[in-house]
């Protein structure tokens, strides 16, 4: 599988506790994923719950608690950290939500497709 990159977001798009989702091209598959923007640093996974393989945001866009501490699945409740993906309350407990590799060009913030899919 061919690796590809798109630009996800620009330098200073993205608010401190924002996320944004975005398609990306991974071979010829629509990967739907999210970035998020924690404490200033930008994360990004695969939006995709690891206890059932379902988005994680029912109301579109909205991954972060009220208190913009952790991701939330909407379907079950589970809370995932939004540095590392970890689920660290919930059904999947102890399972990582699946990154997306980010990088800076420039003023352009890069995503990476995953060299392995879910
Ligand atoms: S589908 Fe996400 S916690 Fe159950």
């Amino acid at each position: 599988m061919p690796t590809r990159t798109m630009v996800v977001a620009k330098r200073g798009e993205l608010a401190v506790g924002t996320t944004k989702k975005f398609y990306l091209d991974c071979g010829g598959r629509e990967v739907e994923a999210f970035v998020v923007n924690h404490r200033g640093e930008h994360h990004a996974f695969i939006n995709q719950c690891r206890h059932v393989p379902m988005t994680m945001d029912w109301v579109e866009n909205q991954f972060l608690t009220e208190d913009g501490c952790y991701l939330q699945c909407a379907t079950h409740g589970a809370l995932f950290e939004p540095a590392t993906g970890l689920c660290i309350d919930g059904p999947p407990l102890g399972k990582a939500l699946h990154r997306v590799a980010l990088e800076w060009r420039g003023d352009d913030l890069i995503a990476l497709c995953p060299t392995e899919l879910p």
